[in-house]
């Protein structure tokens, strides 16, 4: 009777912020100094497949990254290890003669892997995909009540902008008020059939490891930018506004505008930081919307597939491809699903 396993599998996309979540009130709980507002990926292409086994016969929780084993003792892995099995409930399989019970849970233990179709941590928001993927699947495996909201709050203390990739579409991530962080989740703003004519434009100029994780490079600009401030409390709180409305409207002008500005802001506060290392390019074309994360890679967004097509050519043409570079488009994604 100990020799059963349980298995589930989860399939969770990558999102990209046009209003961008930079710096932390509570480094622990992760909580935001402000808003942001991401659209999610399609699964099929820039996802985590993630699949968690539990066995009587496991001694210890376990995990592996694109075949690698990785350690969990980390906190932000405690952290959504913690909090799902303490909302885990009886699960029972009939078929395999399997009853577990909400307090076997707390002493059986989990091996999880997990595989990304992109290059890890190069500021394509791997972690995003990843700490949503195990938390939706840790979930799943142990039969946890909860709606994507409060899952969203859990995946939040993996990788802040984890949280919104629980859901497709545009989502907003609310930073809350509560210390707890209770109300600091996830909300689906419009889903991915919404504004379906957007194209999202991938260049990975490079897929090495950034060098500044971001939660050293959230602590650093909060405790040295004088510009932070000024961005979390007056700027961010009105993008948040026009950027909801220019997403129900699918008003791409001031989309565009505002992603763009978005984007343009978020690199000055990182370079008012520490030394600037900054990359653009003049594709600020009228047709074109582009963000930056916290790495090199251009993310392009157009409302017109012609458009994008022909913007691929002439970047396929400028940069032609080389071991480091590739160029892929997408297009706007649903949530988390299993398999
Ligand atoms: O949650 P993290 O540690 O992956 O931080 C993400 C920060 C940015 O990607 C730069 C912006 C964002 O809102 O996703």
């Amino acid at each position: 009777s100990e020799k059963w396993v349980l298995m589930v599998t989860a399939q969770t996309p990558t999102n990209i912020a046009v209003i961008k979540y930079w710096g932390k009130r509570d480094e622990n709980l992760i909580l935001a100094i402000n808003d942001s507002i991401s659209v999610t990926l399609d699964p099929a292409h820039l996802c985590t497949t993630t699949t968690i086994a539990v066995s009587p016969s496991f001694n210890q929780d376990r995990m592996w990254l694109n075949g690698k084993e990785i350690s969990l003792a980390g906190g932000r892995y405690q952290s959504c290890l913690r909090e799902i099995r303490a909302r885990a409930s009886d699960v029972e399989d009939e078929k395999k003669g399997i009853k577990i019970t909400k307090n076997d849970w707390q002493n059986l233990h989990v091996h999880v892997a997990s595989y990304n179709n992109f290059p890890t941590a190069a500021g394509l928001a791997s972690s995003a995909a990843g700490f949503a993927c195990l938390v939706f699947s840790l979930a799943k495996l142990m039969n946890v009540q909860e709606d994507n909201g409060r899952l969203s709050a859990i995946a939040r203390q993996g990788s802040g902008s984890a949280c919104r990739s629980l859901y497709g579409g545009f989502v907003k991530w609310v930073m809350g008020k509560e210390e707890n962080g209770s109300d600091s989740i996830a909300v689906p703003l419009v889903d991915e059939k919404h504004w379906d004519e957007l194209v999202i434009i991938i260049a990975v100029v490079s897929s090495r490891q950034k060098e500044t994780s971001s939660t050293s490079g959230m602590r650093e600009t909060v405790e040295t930018s004088a510009l932070i401030e000024h961005r979390a409390k007056e700027v961010v709180p009105k993008r948040i506004i026009q950027m909801e409305e220019a997403i129900q409207n699918r008003d791409f002008p001031t989309f565009a505008q505002l992603t763009c500005a978005d984007s343009n802001q978020f690199h000055a506060v990182c370079m008012d930081t520490s030394p600037p290392i900054f990359y653009m390019n003049d594709t600020s074309h009228r047709q074109v919307a582009y963000t930056f994360d916290a790495g090199p890679n251009a993310v392009m967004i157009s409302r017109n597939r012609k458009a994008a097509t022909l913007m691929l050519q002439r970047l396929l043409f400028h940069f032609p491809p080389n071991s480091d570079t590739d160029l892929n488009s997408y297009v706007i994604g649903d949530k988390s699903i299993l398999k």
